[in-house]
């Protein structure tokens, strides 16, 4: 059957598909200009979605949205082909004047965005967060890699399962294997890989006792290396989990590379708000763009029965970012499976690929209460799923909205 609708009529049910994590009012696939190669013809429509993001679960979702808007139009006989795209765009290049003085040769030339995450004290959960993070953009396509920067206190890897020995190993044997041999013939740092990223931390090549003595300029010294030593190839996004509080490492890494953005976490008591003020100036003061703040332990689930109560409060970190004109990125309730997924080494949002099998390979029964069980962890999944979406969106809109400045040649 033909159809005899038209292009405008198309775009106009497509307004009602909204771009996951974007907030601005105007948040659908059409006005954001995410609609491309739209074509209405006597056999159906054709269009593209091409996000400027990695495509998370909503991502995809919103392209089923946006079929099925296409599809309820031109009837159930037509052609509807909507294709999904995710085009990860070079994330924001300051001007000159903001990138200060730089090393001749950038570090690790091949990294589209460095994003930092940090905040004002410890115990915030902002390993978790980076960690989760970097988790969520691998499994939504994009090549993700994590630098431990917390060199006096490296929790990445623990929360991902990986010790100084067993890096120690693989490395050897991949050199062996040939793997990471520099132009000049010796061997080059190679970054861990597991659960679909590449993981360093200067936790896998110093000796816990030992990384007391870093201090000052071996501390920037160190933060070259991992940097500039290590084969980080081509990555979409690289991860810095930073250390608490608001000295050398921030002042380093933001001299050393071009960081797109800065996620700020916070918990909600009024205490924690005002470290993490002091976090913001920080990030302030080195130019650094602040995406925006994650509210964790906002409110507490209760891992038997789901009831959710406020232990710090809640909403707290939301009301800053608003009064701060600053995006707010969105909330992890304080749960014990974010911390014991944490200390099993698999966080939250780990791929199924590396869940452990169920015994004889058979699915597990799922009697009512683990379903009740696997609501709330989907629900804690959807909350960092959120936060995902969120710092994407920014990101890009932040990329977009850039102001036309001396771009620095990275090459
Ligand atoms: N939302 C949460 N719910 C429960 N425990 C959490 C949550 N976020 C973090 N934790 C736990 O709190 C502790 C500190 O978290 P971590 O990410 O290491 O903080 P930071 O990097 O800010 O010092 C860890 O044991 C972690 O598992
Ligand atoms: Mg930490």
């Amino acid at each position: 059957m033909a159809t005899t609708i038209g292009t405008e009529a198309v775009l106009e049910a497509l307004r009602r598909v909204e771009a996951p994590g974007v907030t601005a009012a105007a948040n659908d696939v059409v006005g954001l200009g995410y609609v491309k190669d739209l074509a209405v013809g006597p056999e159906g429509a054709s269009l593209r979605l091409e996000y400027p993001a990695p495509l998370t679960p909503a991502r995809r979702a919103s392209a089923a949205q946006a079929r099925e808007a296409v599809r309820a139009l031109v009837g159930p006989d037509a052609k509807v082909d909507v294709a999904l795209e995710g085009r990860i765009p070079t994330g924001f290049v300051p001007t000159a004047e903001a990138m200060g003085p730089r090393p001749q040769e950038p570090l690790a030339p091949g990294v589209k965005n460095f994003i930092a995450v940090g905040s004002g004290k410890g115990g915030v959960g902002k390993s978790t967060i980076a960690v989760n993070l970097a988790l969520g953009l691998a499994r939504a396509g994009a090549r993700v890699g994590i630098l431990d920067a917390d060199i006096f206190g490296p929790s990445v890897p623990l929360l991902l399962g990986v010790t100084r020995q067993a890096y120690m190993e693989d490395m050897a044997l991949r050199h062996q294997a040939g793997e990471g041999m520099g132009p000049d013939g010796q061997p080059r740092l190679l970054p861990y890989r597991t659960h679909g990223l590449l993981v360093m931390s200067l936790g896998f090549v110093v000796e816990p006792d030992k990384a007391a003595i870093f201090r000052g300029p071996r501390v920037h010294h160190a933060l070259v290396q991992l940097l500039g030593d290590v084969e980080w190839g081509e990555l979409d996004y690289l991860v810095f989990d930073l250390p608490p509080g608001t000295g050398d490492i921030h002042l380093s890494l933001a001299q050393l590379v071009p960081i797109a953005g800065a996620v700020v976490v916070c918990t909600p008591q009024p205490l924690a708000l005002a470290d993490a003020i002091k976090a913001i100036d920080l990030f302030r003061a080195t130019k650094t763009e602040v995406l925006g703040l994650v509210e964790n332990m906002s409110g507490h689930t209760c891992s038997q029965c789901g009831h959710h109560e406020d232990v710090f409060g809640t909403g707290g970190v939301r009301d800053a970012a608003f009064e701060w004109k600053m995006p707010f990125l969105g909330a992890v309730p304080l749960d014990a499976r974010v911390r014991r997924s944490g200390d099993r080494g698999r966080p939250v949002l780990a791929g199924p690929a590396d869940a452990e099998p169920a015994p004889d390979g058979a699915a597990l029964p799922v009697g009512e209460a683990d379903a009740r069980a696997d609501a709330r962890e989907q629900a804690l999944a959807d909350a960092l799923w959120g936060i995902v979406d969120r710092v994407t969106a920014v990101l890009a809109e932040k990329v977009r909205a850039r102001p036309r400045s001396l771009p620095i040649r990275r090459t």
